[in-house]
């Protein structure tokens, strides 16, 4: 039977995927068809395969198993988040605006700085936490409003059903980055968006060993654009990382369940350590958009950052950390601490970083599987050296 009819919640959905196993010979664990081309078997015939660039029987689980979990009509896997960000945006046109979420990911704001930029699309960057900054912001020409929710590195919740209204009746999509809450914890395109987009190389590869990007659709239409983007462009996931992400995505829940638990226990902590002097976590009892991120995510995460009293304490506790790996990425099953302004929003302008707290002194957690106590013992020596 097709797994992708039965009746289930996401925890079971994850486990099983779209078909779930080879239909041929019943393998349970997906085959890596790990193939460039394929035999046609007569004259104008295909066997519904016919070139990997433009489908492959691993990949099209893939997608089908993440437009399940995001609750799309098609999802799309590519080589890297940045390739799918890049496909969404060759939807638009020479002359069309974007509007940005403010507090991004470094590499998102680079793409449109640099090669949108030089292909004709224009763009601002927009707090849009605020739905007035976003009208005064928005242009005649606006086609596309990218919303990063909670937001890379300051955990800034944006209300995602109230911009997909405000959006729609200006004629212009919505693309949100998903990569920190995942489709287990916040499905934006059941809130009135109209593309999710992942770093798939976060939480649902999971291991910190693959990276791979996804875009899934809302309609169909959509999808068959995407569809042309990606296999003219060609910037897919290759079979064996399309088999790796199947299998990061089964311990999905656990994984998410697990490393949301230690977050809310370094939180606590944090919070109250004489060295932190803010802390940015959506699920801090006094973050200012709580209660916004309870009406649309079934939780937090496992992302924070935290502003340290003292600059010169950065370089000590990202040499001492022991059990957590001071590195740049986030989500996988090993806790890292990143230092943004260095590494992940280099490319974001001085003055805005400036402007949103991402400056010297502070830091940004993605917290692992790891046993909680442990991982605060490791903060602890770090912060105090001893
Ligand atoms: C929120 C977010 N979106 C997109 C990306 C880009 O993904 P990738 O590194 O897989 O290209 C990143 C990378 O860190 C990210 O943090």
């Amino acid at each position: 039977m097709d797994k992708g009819k039965l009746d289930c919640s996401l925890e079971t959905r994850v486990v099983h995927g779209s078909q779930g196993f080879d239909p041929v010979t019943g393998a349970v664990s997906f085959p890596i068809y790990q193939t460039a081309t394929f035999r046609h078997p007569g004259l104008g015939k295909s066997t519904g395969f016919d070139y990997t660039r433009q489908d492959n029987p691993t990949r099209k689980e893939l997608e089908e198993t993440m437009a399940i979990l995001e609750s799309g009509k098609r999802g799309f896997a590519f080589s890297t988040g940045m390739a799918s960000i890049t496909a969404c945006l060759d939807l638009l046109s020479f002359g069309d605006h974007v509007l940005y979420s403010e507090d991004l990911y470094g590499g998102t704001y680079r793409v449109a700085e640099t090669t949108c930029a030089r292909h004709g699309l224009s763009f601002n960057l927009v707090d849009t936490r605020s739905l007035s900054a976003v009208e005064a912001a928005w242009k005649p020409s606006t086609k596309a409003l990218v919303i990063e929710s909670p937001s890379n590195p300051m955990s800034r919740v944006s209300d995602i059903r109230a911009l997909s209204a405000l959006a729609h009746t200006r004629g212009a999509i919505v693309i949100v980055d998903n990569t920190f809450l995942t489709p287990l914890l916040q499905r934006p395109l059941e809130l009135g968006a109209d593309i999710v987009i992942h770093s798939g190389t976060k939480f649902l590869a999971g291991h910190n060993d693959t990276l791979a990007g996804f875009a899934v659709v809302a309609d169909t239409s959509l999808g068959e654009r995407l569809f042309e983007i990606q296999r003219t462009t060609g910037g897919v996931l290759a079979p064996f990382d399309s088999w790796l992400l199947l299998r990061g995505i089964k311990t999905l829940a656990v994984r998410v369940e697990k490393q949301e638990r230690n977050a809310h226990a370094i939180a606590t902590w944090l919070a109250k350590r004489p060295e932190v002097a803010a802390l940015h976590y959506a699920g801090s009892p006094d973050h200012p958009q709580r209660a916004l991120s309870e009406s649309q995510s079934s939780g937090f995460g496992s992302m924070m950052a935290f502003t340290l009293r003292d600059k010169e304490l950065v370089g000590p506790i990202l040499e001492r950390v022991r059990v957590i790996t001071y590195a740049e990425s986030l989500g996988g099953v090993e806790s890292l601490i990143t230092y943004p302004i260095l590494q992940t929003h280099a490319s974001t302008p001085k003055e805005l970083r400036d402007r949103l707290g991402v400056d010297e002194g502070l830091l940004r957690l993605s917290v692992g599987i790891e046993a909680a106590a442990d991982l605060i013992a490791d903060l602890e020596q770090a912060f105090t050296g001893r």
